[in-house]
């Protein structure tokens, strides 16, 4: 990552949206630093702002973080109006205070979705991710002694493809990035990893039915092919995932009704 200056400290100016709860209407607050590290991540530098809170007798402020290396998707903060940061293709984790310039004012929001309510501060309840999984982001086995590794043969392209929707880390960023607040890219990912792969298919169609269903259900909007989800997801998820989505749940559909069709026929012969 290229240097925008040559200091290794610098002055951080923060405008952190404040909101004691779901219920509660939130404002902006404005805090600053002196002497950050130009090498210090940018949720170390939030660490350092908390413990001078702390210090003064004051209310940290909230926000989530686990990993802190880019694969659990809990550190999801709108920076300066970009999902993640000025960075392309990193989470805030990977974000470094070198990114920005000294005395920047900096903005830090909550993803901002209906279906993301706010819990505290910039922390959002995602949930609705974890249901739109349960309806159907899974494939079932049977316990017991596992395959072979080459028992079933996969093609090099499938398998690749299948791993690159794969690397979601259900961040949410496509979602707060999005203007419709859609969850496309986040559950055609979901869809796409077990759709290309023999192992998915068995319970493709009630998989991309259920789960494009469920996130309907959740409040998230429809796509209208804006591309800003791709451009914000920090593990560079292809929106041809999206086309794959929407292909599967045409099938599926089509499939219900051929055979609610024949059911009625069935039913009156
Ligand atoms: S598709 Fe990208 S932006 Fe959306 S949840 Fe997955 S990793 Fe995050
Ligand atoms: S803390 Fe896990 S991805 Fe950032």
């Amino acid at each position: 990552m290229e240097h925008k200056h040559s200091e290794k400290k610098m002055n951080v100016r923060l405008k952190i949206w404040r909101q004691e709860g779901p219920k509660t209407p939130g404002k902006f607050e404005e805090f600053s630093l002196s002497d950050i590290l130009t090498d210090m991540s940018f949720l170390e530098m939030l660490d350092v702002l908390n413990e001078k809170l702390i210090h003064e007798g004051k209310r940290p402020v909230e926000y989530e973080s686990d990993c802190r290396e880019g694969i659990c998707g809990t550190c999801s903060l709108m920076i300066s109006g970009q999902a993640h940061g000025p960075n392309r293709g990193a989470t805030t984790c990977q974000l470094y205070m070198r990114s920005f310039d000294n005395n920047e004012l900096i903005t830090i929001e909550p993803w901002r979705a209906k279906s993301f309510p706010v819990i505290r501060d910039l922390v959002t309840d995602r949930s609705s991710f974890d249901r739109i999984i349960s309806a159907g982001g899974y494939v079932s086995v049977k316990t017991g002694p596992h395959a072979d590794a080459n028992a079933i043969l996969v093609a090099k392209d499938l398998s690749d493809r299948a791993m690159d929707a794969a690397a979601c880390i259900g961040c949410g960023a496509c979602v707060a990035a999005c203007p419709n607040a859609s969850a496309s890219l986040f559950t055609s990912a979901k869809i796409t990893q077990f759709a290309l792969l023999p192992q998915g298919h068995p319970e493709r169609s009630r998989r991309a039915i259920r789960m494009v269903d469920q996130m309907d259900k959740e409040g998230f909007g429809s796509c209208s092919n804006l591309q800003e989800c791709e451009a914000a997801c920090p593990k560079k998820i292809s929106i041809q995932n999206i086309t794959i989505m929407k292909q599967e749940y045409l099938k599926a559909a089509i499939a219900a009704d051929f055979r609610a069709g024949m059911g009625s026929a069935d039913g009156g012969a």
